[in-house]
Order: C-alpha cells, then sequence, then structure tokens
C-alpha cells in the first residue's frame, strides 16, 4: 500500500479547496498531475489507489481519468519525455524529418526510452500550435515550435547537458 506524503497531501488539498465540499472529486486530475511529478513521472496503480483513497472515489474512477488523458504516464518514462505532435501540419512541415533524426540521436523510436533512463518519445496528437509547426512538448510543460532538425537536436543536447 502507498501512503501520500505530507507535500502531495497539502497539493492535493489546496485543489480540493478550489471546488465545493461536495465536488472534492473535482480535483482528480490536478491530484494526479502532482503525484505523477513527484513520483518521477508516472503513476502506478497504488499510488492512483491511495490518491482514490484520498478523495474518497473509487480505484476506478481514478483509472478512467488516467487513461482518458494522454499526459499521464502508467509506466516509467524517461527523465525527459518529448511528446512529438506528427499530426498533419506537422507532418506537412517536416515532423518525419526530425523523428528520423530523434531516432538516429537517441537510438530510440516514439513510445521508446532509451536505455539510460534520460529520454522518452512520444508521438502526440495536434498542440493547437499549428501555425509554428513542427511543435514538440517537453515534460507536458515547454513547447518549441518553428523545429528543424538542427533546433530539434540543439535542444536535445541541452537536455542532455542538464541531466
Ligand atoms: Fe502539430 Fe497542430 S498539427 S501542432
Amino acid at each position: 500500500m502507498t501512503n501520500l506524503s505530507k507535500d502531495l497531501e497539502e497539493t492535493i488539498d489546496h485543489w480540493v479547496s478550489k471546488f465545493p465540499v461536495e465536488r472534492k472529486r473535482s480535483a482528480v486530475v490536478a491530484a494526479l498531475l502532482a503525484a505523477q511529478e513527484e513520483n518521477g513521472g508516472w503513476l502506478s496503480e497504488s499510488l492512483m489507489q491511495a490518491v482514490a483513497d484520498y478523495l474518497e472515489l473509487s480505484q476506478i474512477e481514478v483509472y478512467e481519468v488516467a487513461t482518458f488523458y494522454d499526459m499521464f504516464e502508467l509506466k516509467p518514462i524517461g527523465k525527459h519525455k518529448i511528446g512529438l505532435c506528427t499530426n498533419v501540419s506537422c507532418k506537412l512541415r517536416g515532423s518525419d524529418e526530425i523523428e528520423a533524426a530523434l531516432h538516429q540521436k537517441l537510438g530510440i523510436g516514439l513510445g521508446q526510452t532509451t536505455e539510460d533512463g534520460l529520454f522518452t518519445l512520444r508521438e502526440t496528437e495536434c498542440l493547437g500550435a499549428c501555425a509554428n509547426a513542427p511543435v514538440c512538448q517537453v515534460n507536458n510543460n515547454t513547447f518549441h515550435e518553428d523545429l528543424t532538425v538542427e533546433s530539434m537536436l540543439a535542444l536535445v543536447e541541452r537536455l542532455e547537458r542538464e541531466a
């Protein structure tokens, strides 16, 4: 059985306080995001159960949310998650070349993690920045637009240096 840390409980309490008392379940997305971040980027079953217990939800209710949204990971992932948009505008503007360059540089394809655990590559649907395609998202919170092979590889190298 997993217990939530005090910090995580405080974060969840913060989000719960944003909703009417009888709607504390509305904090589930924010609670799962915080739990995922604290757990190194992914949600284990026992962690989802602990969040469910804390919010007085059933495990399946929490699992439904965690499997519906793309930003939740249910298996361990790399330190940096690169989500490359492969939707139509990004395809037309060169996401295939960027994907190939990432594959060559990191030795992994979409949906895979490098052996050193530093990078996970993901395919994403449209990130809503088609005018600046091709686009990628790093760690669910940083967007990089107008990518070229050179700028993508420079970004990867910067992330490697920061590791
Ligand atoms: Fe890639 Fe819209 S298609 S951002």
